[in-house]
């Protein structure tokens, strides 16, 4: 039996040619809205289902109850607004029950929204509730300032029938999660978000995990990220180099998640939860500072966060892990809850730790990494 994707119901806002082609026949004269990339990987989020039980932008009243008190006003817990952000004349344009086509960069046709209404986000107000600061240099933050307070509210079509998918033969759909776990025979599945390549603390709470399902999803996000985050296909490299010689074949999958970081800490530690559980994964790991950056946010927030949502009816389960480190005492992975180490014998690095070691021509050592992706960094770094 599989879990049941957020709100009930897998979205599926994908048309197919016949329709697709029909829509667009009607809409020739029809206004159209550049959007971003970050926006462009919402639309394919919401399409595929991935952010299930939504169907497009979200209205005023879904908003201001996810800024607020972290549910749709249907029920649901929903941690983060997905918003369509327009320029004011683009705002001031549109109508309600308009049908606009949503082009990317190039202008093609990827979208059509109908409007089902428009407001002017508090971005301020966002910024506190959701990122817990309001200022512009946390990049979630800067990145809402960027778009700017206009929105358009209002359920999509997606007419893209040739997306352009990073690592095609690695991003499957939820439906094709979900049919994967099937056929391996998978009941529970753990997912493990990731911006990083896997070094040994991350590979340390995975086995934990691993201990206690039936299989596990590495699940690394590749969409939009910080410039000084690890390129997406170095990483899949060093993630290739952990199943091959790390991971027992037959319990581990890997494909990517095409969202985009927002690096709101413990509300998208929830947002990560409920894009896996529309994947079809019924056990998710939230570690150390997940979804972090810089110092805005504690170490456990992202797991206590969790408190405040019904963990019954969500029925996806949070697997929390304490910040893991390197032990010299007992000669392994360890935390406080596994070794009786002394702060002394205990070694922590964290990904901030190795870019700076990679900035300055040093391997990482075993302690942080398999040698083999300690070797894939290095090359990069050297070519870089
Ligand atoms: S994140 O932005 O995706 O959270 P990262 O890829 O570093 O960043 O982390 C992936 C997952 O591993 C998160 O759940 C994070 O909390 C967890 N994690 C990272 N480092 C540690 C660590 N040293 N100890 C415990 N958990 C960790």
């Amino acid at each position: 039996m599989s879990i049941n994707p957020h709100g009930g119901t897998l979205v599926d806002r994908r048309l197919n040619a016949e329709q697709a082609q029909h829509l667009l026949g009607q809409l020739t004269d029809a206004r159209r809205i550049t959007v971003s990339n970050r926006v462009l990987s919402d639309i394919y989020m919401i399409a595929i289902g991935g952010f299930s039980p939504l169907r497009g932008f979200m209205n005023q009243a879904d908003y201001e109850s996810v800024v607020e008190n972290m549910h749709l006003t249907s029920g649901e817990a929903f941690s983060i607004p997905i918003n369509l952000p327009v320029s004011q004349e683009e705002y001031n344009a549109a109508g309600e029950g308009e049908k606009i086509v949503l082009v990317d960069g190039n202008g093609k046709e990827q979208a059509v929204i109908t409007v089902s209404g428009k407001y002017e986000r508090d971005m301020e107000n966002e910024a506190q509730k959701v990122y817990g600061t309001t200022e512009d240099a946390h990049p979630g933050v800067a990145k809402m300032y960027e778009h700017g307070p206009y929105t358009l509210a209002g359920d999509i079509d997606f007419v893209n029938l040739t997306p352009e998918l990073d690592f095609p033969e690695h991003n499957l759909t939820p439906a094709q999660t979900r049919a994967l776990f099937a056929e391996r025979g998978w009941e529970t599945v753990v997912a493990f978000q990731t911006r990083n390549p896997i070094h040994r603390a991350h590979e340390y709470i995975i086995k934990c995990a691993l201990e206690i399902v039936d299989g596990l999803l590495i699940h690394p996000l590749v969409g939009e990220t910080k410039a000084d985050d690890i390129p997406a296909d170095v990483r899949m490299d060093c993630y290739h180099i952990l199943m091959d010689k790390y991971f027992p074949d037959n319990r581990v999958a890997l494909s990517v998640l095409p969202a985009a970081m927002r690096y709101a800490g413990p509300r998208e530690a929830i947002f990560h939860a409920i894009m896996r559980k529309n994947y079809g994964c019924t056990h998710f790991i939230v570690g150390r500072d997940h979804a972090g950056v810089g110092n805005y946010y504690g170490t456990y927030d992202a797991q206590k966060i969790f408190n405040q949502i019904d963990l019954n009816s969500f029925e996806l389960k949070p697997l929390m892990f304490e910040h893991s480190f390197w032990c010299k005492l007992t000669g392994g992975m360890a935390t406080a809850k596994t070794s009786p180490s002394s702060p002394d014998q205990r070694i922590f690095l964290s990904g901030t730790k190795v870019r700076e070691m990679l900035k300055n021509g040093e391997k990482p050592p075993v302690e942080f990494s398999r040698p083999e992706v300690a070797q894939r960094l290095v090359d990069w770094a050297t070519q870089s």
